[in-house]
């Protein structure tokens, strides 16, 4: 144990505070924590983290924020409050409430990549492990799904019974991954599985064999049924899904990175920093969360 990890544990004792990560932030950062997880499975931990007084999230602020509104009583730190997400950035509640009046009967599911007043304004949050289960249990025929246009476009294909109406927003990290990418890699490794998070584009996702949110990719690698698998998401996923299966081979594209800077900012140095002084407090105004935690606590009802 390194000496920022001894003493990021006795803070973390002392403080009955518990440390969530992502599956895209550093291996150092993810020995770190009590619990790893894609975004569904961090919100659920973070709406369950009963018993802790304070949350750490390790990953960007909407993840953060989600924490904050579905456990409001809890002190949720975020060690680089800088670390966001452009794609959350693409909608606001202005663009929002001008989407809406342009189809009244309409339910808004809203991606948990996004802004607390984007939330505020949905119907029903999802991530990209639910988004197809949620929007196949909703009533409404027509939904408006932001901001995300490439996993809408997937909910899209697998639900052609509704009518989805996509805000154009994306992720620069996938939107940038070309089919030609995946087909140069599988040149290479012709027997190795594609897995592809459904944030790339519809013609990308045509080179995959599976669909699946980093969650999803983790419990079938699990499995281990396959020897070696082209990996299409995020770089910071390969270290678990090698501790899933150390025996599988994990590739990543040969002509393209998938490098999200802004997962990629907190070090352990940040949570050590965080916890000692108390600095980088998530703070969503309750007004805001309220109709937000609706929307999220939907999702997880949903989601069952
Ligand atoms: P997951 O829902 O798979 O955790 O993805 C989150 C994310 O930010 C993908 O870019
Ligand atoms: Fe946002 Fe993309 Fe980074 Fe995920 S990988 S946090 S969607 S920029």
């Amino acid at each position: 144990m390194t000496d920022t990890a001894k003493r990021i544990a006795a803070l973390k004792k002392e403080q009955n505070a518990v440390i969530l990560a992502h599956t895209y932030t550093h291996p150092e950062v993810q020995d770190l924590a009590d619990f790893v997880g894609d975004s569904y499975g961090l919100s659920k931990k973070a709406a369950s983290a009963d018993g802790y007084d304070t949350i750490i999230f390790a990953g960007v602020r909407f993840m953060a924020e989600t924490a904050k509104i579905l456990s409001p009583e809890k002190r949720v730190l975020l060690p680089v409050l800088e670390a966001g997400c452009p794609m959350a950035g693409m909608i606001d509640e202005f663009k929002l409430l001008n989407f809406k009046s342009q189809y009244p009967d309409a339910a808004v599911v809203c991606y948990v990549n996004s802004d607390v007043r984007t939330k505020a304004l949905s119907d029903v949050c999802v991530t990209s492990s639910n988004a197809v289960k949620i929007v196949r249990k909703i009533d409404e025929k027509r939904i408006l799904f932001v901001p995300d246009r490439h996993l809408g476009s997937y909910v899209a294909e697998q639900v052609p019974e509704k009518e989805i109406i996509c805000w154009n927003g994306f992720c620069p990290v996938h939107d940038a991954v070309k089919a030609a990418d995946v087909m140069e890699t599988k040149k290479l490794f012709p027997g190795a599985v594609v897995l592809m998070h459904p944030e790339c584009p519809a013609e990308t996702r045509k080179t995959a064999d599976l669909i699946l949110s980093t969650g999803q990719m983790e419990e079938l690698v699990k499995e281990k049924k396959y020897r070696q698998y082209i990996i299409v998401t995020e770089s910071g996923i390969t270290y678990p899904l090698s501790k899933a299966d150390r025996s599988a081979e994990f590739i990543e594209l040969t002509t393209a990175s998938l490098h999200c800077v802004n997962m990629k900012r907190i070090m352990p140095g940040h949570i050590l920093e965080s916890l000692e002084l108390g600095i980088h407090e998530i703070d969503v105004p309750e007004n805001t969360a309220k109709k937000a935690r609706i929307a999220l606590e939907k999702m997880l009802e949903l989601a069952k």
